[in-house]
């Protein structure tokens, strides 16, 4: 027995991120105890099924689990979930949870996700509105809808997008109302948000853009969404996408340094020793953004938890992969290779107002630092190698669908 065999690592958070810590701390033969502490009913699940082929009742709640019964018991993982962490003593190493027990701990591990921001409206807690984070949610939600359900969904963002093309295909009367000017404006360029506008009137969603949601009508029912301008908008079912609040008031009471996220280093340690984080919840420093940033992705919360797990174990190595996402809406399939926040230049390939199929390149001072590919899966796939080497493309090149990406790649 190795001398990590009478040490005690407790993870608080039982996401994707959490599990994966835990998953990688026995990959790298850690023969402690591991705790995975959810708030949830359920075993660590995968979220981003949730707002497409869960809603859509094509994908079982079982098929979601990334950590099944037998997987824990053979790993080695004690899940402990319903219950949440109440505070963190880090003089005493001590965790207090909800059931009034508390645990010692040598290494912990913060992967705390964050929650959906509520519609800070009146009526938003009438019967039919939801937010979208949980299988629980989304179980509500669909319990509440049919075929015939006129559905307002707050927010054009990618919960909002995705439950629209969701939503549609159940038959489903959809308006999407989006505050900003165009849909997607957090993640991507004007040119790709107009694409997926044109995909969403061309399948029947009523968008509107630029609208202010006023309030909720109703008197304990959802009734409709009350606009800026005094229209109404006829609803059963409100679906509310608005962003993440990151779970940051456990890390913040327990005195770690918190900024937008709990601050970590390039290796997920916080500001203490014995304490990691990584996730929706981590601030970290990141090359691609240029400055220190909090990622909400799939990618991120697995890539930082591998590396929260070496650090746990004294293996640092910096966190340093490309960011990517995916989105799922009708037919299409988009796909982001790099952070495009403060691009120059943008050069397409393809044209995203005719076609269902082209990519967006994002420069800055020549050297290419994002794509969005939409139906053309390698370019993805090169553009997350070129993302990383700092190429500067020939501008013509790029933009020439007969010039594979594969050809920009250094010999
Ligand atoms: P989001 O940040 O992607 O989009 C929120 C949208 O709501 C923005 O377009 C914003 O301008 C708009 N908005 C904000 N306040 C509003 C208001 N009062 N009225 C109308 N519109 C308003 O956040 P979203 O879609 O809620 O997703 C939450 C989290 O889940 C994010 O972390 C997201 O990345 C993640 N997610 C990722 C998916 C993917 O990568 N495919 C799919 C679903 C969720």
């Amino acid at each position: 027995m190795s001398e990590s065999s009478d040490q005690h690592y407790v993870i608080v958070g039982a996401g994707q991120a959490g599990a994966e810590v835990a998953s990688e701390l026995r990959k790298r033969g850690f023969e402690g105890q591991i705790s995975l502490i959810g708030d949830e009913s359920v075993a660590p699940y995968r979220r981003p099924p949730l707002s497409k082929a869960y809603f859509s009742g094509d994908a079982e709640a079982d098929s979601l689990l990334v950590l099944k019964p037998p997987q824990l018991e053979k790993n080695g993982i004690d899940l402990l979930s319903g219950v949440t962490v109440d505070a963190i003593d880090r003089a005493t190493h001590t965790v207090t949870l909800s059931d009034g027990r508390s645990l010692q701990y040598d290494k912990l591990a913060l992967t705390t996700g964050g929650r959906a921001r509520p519609l800070p409206c009146p009526g938003n807690d009438l019967d039919g509105v939801f937010l979208l984070r949980s299988l629980a949610d989304v179980d509500a939600i669909r319990a509440h809808c049919n075929a015939e359900t006129r559905m307002a969904i707050v927010g054009g963002g990618f919960i909002g997008l995705e439950v629209a093309a969701s939503a549609r295909k159940a038959g489903m009367a959809v308006t999407v109302v989006e505050t900003l000017d165009r849909v997607l404006a957090r993640v991507t360029a004007p040119v790709v948000s107009a694409f997926f506008e044109r995909i969403h009137r061309e399948a029947g969603v009523d968008l509107r853009t630029g609208v202010r949601v006023e309030a909720i009508e109703g008197t304990t029912k959802v009734e409709g969404v009350r606009l800026g301008d005094g229209s109404v908008i006829p609803a059963d079912v409100v679906v509310v996408g608005i962003g993440l609040i990151p779970n940051v008031e456990l890390a913040e009471a327990a005195g770690l340094e918190v900024d937008n996220g709990i601050v970590v280093d390039a290796c997920a340690q916080t500001s203490d020793p014995d304490i990691v984080a990584a996730g929706d919840c981590a601030n970290h420093p990141n090359r691609f953004a240029g400055e220190r940033i909090r990622l909400e992705s799939v990618q991120n919360a697995m890539e930082q938890a591998r590396v929260a797990a070496g650090t746990m174990l004294g293996a640092e190595s910096p966190y340093d992969a490309v960011p990517w996402f995916w989105s799922d809406q009708y037919d299409c399939k988009l796909q982001m290779a790099g952070l495009s926040g403060g691009y120059d230049d943008i050069v397409l390939r393809g044209d995203p107002a005719a076609e269902k199929r082209f990519s967006a390149f994002y420069l800055r001072d020549g050297q290419l630092i994002a794509a969005d590919s939409v139906g053309r899966p390698q370019d993805f796939m090169f553009a997350k190698k070129l993302v990383t080497l700092n190429i500067a493309p020939d501008r013509a090149k790029l933009a020439d669908p007969e010039v594979p990406l594969k050809a920009f790649l250094p010999a």
